[in-house]
């Protein structure tokens, strides 16, 4: 029987990349899964390839009626168990090249779209009777990171809200915790050349980029019981890049 028998994630942002191979691995191991995202087409897509184990909605996580709807969609699958609060933007600029729209549109994504999810999900999973939230933050909420100063005032954001809910859930049986990934190749890299991520991969001691693989089996170890008695933990997933 696999660790996710019987419980369903929600996933958001989950059409693609690291989001979409935690789906795929979770629906291997017997769970079902929400994917939320604004593809459509990719998550449609993605759901069609998992079967009936797989449900795909249209929410962009800044629409606080969409978490309602999306919940709801959760819990028709199955009593939901985790949330990976996966959903982010990258668009980066230097604290001069960034202009007060820049960073409002990174604080509404990649902040109160987590703020949204955690609040959203703790009646559900409260009637699950137990839940397992993931925030996925960054090494850039670790550490200063060059030339992004909007995406790492959100993830530095994750890493602190990820504590205070892990304070304030506890009691309701609820775990929150936060995974700090290194550079990891999916889409959203390819907001830089070739050439500029390359010298950042030169920075990482391990010499190498992630894999969304990678990254997705800290989450499910997260979002399985195997994790038990973590909660308010910031794991790095970086081959050593914050260091
Ligand atoms: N790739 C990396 O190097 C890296 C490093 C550290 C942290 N992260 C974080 O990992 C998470 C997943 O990113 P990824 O690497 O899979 O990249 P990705 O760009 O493939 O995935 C991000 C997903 O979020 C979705 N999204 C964006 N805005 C949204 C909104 N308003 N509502 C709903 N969905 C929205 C995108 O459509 C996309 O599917 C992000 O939070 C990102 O910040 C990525």
């Amino acid at each position: 029987m696999g660790r996710f028998q019987g419980s369903t994630v929600l996933i958001s942002g989950g059409a693609r990349g690291q989001g979409a191979v935690e789906a795929r691995l979770i629906v291997a191991e017997g769970g079902c899964v929400l994917l939320t995202d604004i593809l459509d087409a990719e998550g449609e897509a993605l759901a069609a390839e998992l079967g009936p184990a797989a449900r795909f909605l249209h929410h962009d996580v800044t629409e606080e009626a969409g978490w309602a709807r999306a919940v709801s969609a959760a819990e028709a699958l199955g009593p939901l168990r985790g949330l990976v609060n996966n959903a982010g933007i990258y668009i980066p600029k230097t604290l001069m090249e960034t202009d007060a729209a820049l960073f409002e549109r990174h604080t509404r994504i990649n902040q109160l779209g987590c703020f949204l999810g955690m609040q959203a999900v703790v009646p559900a999973m409260e009637r699950a009777g137990h839940g397992s939230i993931v925030n996925i933050s960054s090494t850039a909420g670790l550490r200063g990171s060059p030339g992004a100063i909007a995406y790492s005032a959100t993830k530095w954001a994750l890493r602190g809200m990820t504590k205070a809910a892990a304070i304030d859930l506890a009691p309701r049986g609820i775990r929150v915790n936060s995974v700090h990934p290194g550079p990891i190749d999916t889409e959203m890299l390819k907001i830089r050349t070739p050439e500029e991520n390359a010298v950042r991969t030169r920075l990482v001691p391990m010499q190498r980029n992630g894999t969304a693989e990678e990254v997705a089996k800290l989450v499910l170890f997260l979002l399985s019981e195997d994790s038990s008695y973590m909660t308010g933990a910031e794991l790095a997933i970086d081959g050593g890049a914050s260091l």
